[in-house]
């Protein structure tokens, strides 16, 4: 009797219909999940290495997944040639001309290198590249330079050393010379033959034994991966990190692309390949760890510097190094160089080690971050935000530094590096496009003396002349000494360029823009009052002065501003009293004249009306300045001024919203203590002409605070309604028609 299925009550005897579904469908299944690479890979190796031309019949057994490597299946051994010479002898017959020239190439090759590294650690700047270029040069000529024809002639396998000496062997303590794989004593030259005779060589055979240590990262590659698939050889190597950006054809391979990079690098210990495109505000991009351990954090050096960051959190491009020591080696000691988006600060760093001022910007807040710990390790000074560039920049052309809480001397800058390419010249351009006509060419040699100020700017453009056009448009004009200069090709129709062109600013004309000027030289008594204005003065000075004055008035004369808001009232009174005396005797003169005197009545009633204006005066001043007076006073006693009351009072409120700890205003040491620092201990503040006590430039700061708590939480402030802004789409174009004039 047929079997019945339970389940289907056995429509076809012996075969459940349901059964027969359930185990078609995940047949389909594993056939569609099943990677096609797998498949491939299983093809003959001798199919692959016939295709490829390899010199050794490698022999792979099986590589079973594609992101494995079967390392025994490079184990093998070759029968090689060799010739055997007495002693150590196959070490001189090796650098003999004909039988191995290449090692003396190689050497050529490493000594230049060498030249070249010393040269530019001393030296980043492209002077230091020209000198490095001739050291090198002059390294290669140093070197017995032979012909390198014979290159091939003896066995170039990494890890394998081409002269062995033979120990067990038939004559121990002879050496052996190994020839490259197919070379024979047939195929060798006569003066080849000539150099062997004289040293006393023999031929013999060698076996070789190879592993997969023998074979480098694109042979290995070659071999392992489909014939229709090309080696990726573009990537880039940061600290312990290796970076891919593979193309399609690669990413099905991606781990044994990393696992053999891996292997083949010394330095290496994890390989990411990058998913997606560059796309985020910072510049970062989503990664994969294609091999080794997922920790991204880099330390690396360049020109000497010791940089670290995240690698997955800021952006960093290796290839831009040679452009950072370009530029870096243009700053002068002295100058102030600001960099608008200075990503971990390696540029910024390099200006600050060549002596200049340096103030290092960048959006993210992990880069900025990282600027600040690089700029500590490398014990440098520079200072470091964490805004948008746009700000900063208009801060920048204006001098008003003081307005970013940079305890930083107010000096114009003289450099202005912004590699931000998809938006830089946009930005940098609105910026300059209202103060052109303050601008005066450099190369205008009867200018010179005016403060000079130098431009790089990055943008990715497909042509120099379309570069040029565009910087024509945004700016109204192109200066005449603009450089546009190719930095390096990005993608097949993307370049990066570098706008760089110099200007002098007219100081008569710039003066409505409030552009400030290099007159104040940096260190100068000037400079030291200003920077004092700087570090946080600038906001009591606010309560009456508009913001440069502020900043000018400072500490130092803020005992004397006191001092005036408590004396006019006290004078004003005291004219008040007098005048209000004066009053009463003037109407008893009048009413004792009344009868007889005419002219002196008229004359004493003038007198009165007069009098009443000049009272009604002092009331009103008294009142106003009493008033400005009274407010001081709360300054000093709370050390605090208007602006600064006004930050602290939003900062209670972010921090509440974002959940942090309560905001401590730095400089409120208590009533006394504030008012001792500010105005002096005694009546002593009420005697003109005595300077103001405390450090001026450096006031004392609440324990567990900084000086520069205020800024950083207004940069905080500042990010926080940047992130809250939102863009609008565009209701409707205004032309202006209609419009009555
Ligand atoms: C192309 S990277 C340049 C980094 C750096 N100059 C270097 O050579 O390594 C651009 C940098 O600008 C920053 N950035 C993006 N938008 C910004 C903005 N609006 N203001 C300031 N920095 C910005 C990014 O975080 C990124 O670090």
């Amino acid at each position: 009797m047929s079997k019945r299925c339970k389940c289907c009550t056995g429509v076809l005897p012996g075969f459940c219909g349901f059964r027969g579904f359930l185990s078609a469908w995940s047949a389909s299944l594993a056939f569609s999940v099943l990677p096609r690479t797998c498949l491939r890979d299983v093809r003959d190796v001798r199919e692959i290495r016939a295709s490829r031309g390899s010199s050794f019949s490698v022999l792979r057994r099986c590589v079973d997944r594609v992101d494995r490597v079967d390392r025994a299946a490079f184990d093998r051994s070759e029968q090689l040639c060799a010739v055997k010479v007495p002693e150590d002898g196959a070490y001189r017959l090796r650098q003999h001309p004909e039988v191995l020239p290449f090692c003396l190439g190689w050497a050529k090759k490493r000594a230049q290198k060498r030249a070249k590294k010393r040269a530019q650690k001393r030296d980043p700047s492209s002077a230091g590249a020209a000198d490095a270029v001739a050291k090198a040069a002059n390294a290669v000529n140093q070197v017995n330079v032979v012909n390198v024809v014979n290159v091939v002639n003896v066995v170039n396998v990494v890890n394998v050393v081409n002269v062995v000496t033979e120990e067990g062997g038939a004559e121990p303590g002879s050496s052996l010379l190994l020839l490259a794989p197919g070379v024979t004593p047939q195929s060798l030259g006569a003066e080849a033959h000539n150099a062997i005779e004289a040293f006393q060589g023999s031929f013999t055979t060698y076996e070789l034994e190879l592993g997969y240590a023998n074979f480098n990262y694109k042979e290995a590659l070659t071999l392992l991966l489909p014939a229709d698939v090309t080696v990726p050889m573009g990537y880039e190597v940061l600290g312990h990190i290796a970076h891919f950006n593979l193309l399609q054809e690669h990413w099905p391979h991606r781990h044994l692309i990393g696992q053999v990079l891996m292997d083949k690098s010394k330095n290496v210990r994890t390989v990411v390949a990058k998913r997606g495109t560059v796309s985020h505000q910072y510049r970062t991009f989503d990664m994969e760890v294609i091999a080794g351990e997922a920790d991204t954090e880099v330390e690396l050096k360049e020109f000497g510097l010791k940089l670290k960051f995240d690698f997955r959190k800021v952006y960093w491009n290796s290839r831009l190094a040679s452009e950072r020591g370009r530029l870096s080696g243009k700053c002068g000691e002295g100058e102030v160089f600001v960099d608008l988006a200075a990503g971990v600060g390696a540029l910024a760093l390099l200006c600050a080690r060549r002596g200049c001022h340096v103030v290092a910007n960048d959006l993210n807040p992990a880069a900025a971050a990282a600027a600040k710990e690089n700029a500590r390790r490398n014990r440098l000074k520079m200072e470091v935000l964490q805004m948008d560039a746009r700000p900063l920049l208009r801060s920048a052309l204006h001098g008003s530094w003081g307005d970013l809480g940079l305890g930083f001397p107010k000096v114009s800058i003289t450099r202005l590096a912004f590699n931000l390419p998809e938006l830089a010249l946009e930005m940098l351009c609105g910026e300059l496009r209202p103060l052109r006509n303050c601008m005066v060419d450099a190369s205008n040699a009867s200018k010179v003396g005016l403060p000079k100020f130098c431009v790089y700017c990055y943008t990715f453009d497909y042509s120099e002349e379309h570069v040029h056009d565009r910087l024509l448009q945004l700016l109204g004009f192109v200066p005449e000494a603009t450089k546009i200069r190719k930095v390096r090709l990005v993608a097949p129709s993307k370049m990066m360029y570098c706008v760089e062109f110099a200007y002098l600013w007219e100081s008569e004309k710039c003066a409505g823009h409030g552009i400030l000027f290099s007159a104040v030289q940096v260190g100068s008594v000037e400079s030291t009052r200003v920077a004092l204005a700087v570090a946080k003065i600038q906001g009591h000075a606010l309560i009456t002065a508009p913001p440069v004055a502020g900043a000018f008035l400072g500490q130092i004369n803020l005992k004397p501003f006191v001092q005036f808001v408590h004396f006019v009232p006290i004078a004003t009174l005291h004219a008040l009293i007098v005048h209000s005396e004066l009053f009463v005797l003037l109407f008893y003169a009048w009413k004792s004249s009344r009868k007889s005197l005419d002219f002196l009545r008229v004359v004493v009633r003038v007198w009165i009306l007069l009098g009443l204006i000049a009272w009604f005066c002092c009331l009103v001043v008294m009142l106003l300045v009493g008033t400005l007076a009274w407010e001081m006073e709360h300054t000093v006693i709370g050390n605090v001024s208007m602006i600064e009351e006004y930050v602290v009072e939003k900062a209670e409120m972010r921090r509440r919203r974002a959940g942090e700890r309560k905001f401590v205003y730095p400089y409120d040491l208590g009533r006394k203590e504030n008012f001792a620092a500010l105005l002096g201990s005694s009546l002593s503040w009420l005697v003109p002409g005595l300077a103001t006590p405390g450090d001026p430039v450096w006031p004392m700061v609440r324990p567990g605070s900084t000086h520069f708590d205020i800024s950083t939480e207004q940069i905080a402030q500042k990010t926080e309604k940047l992130q809250r802004s939102m863009v609008m789409p565009v209701r409707e174009h205004f032309t202006g028609e209609g419009v009555e004039a």
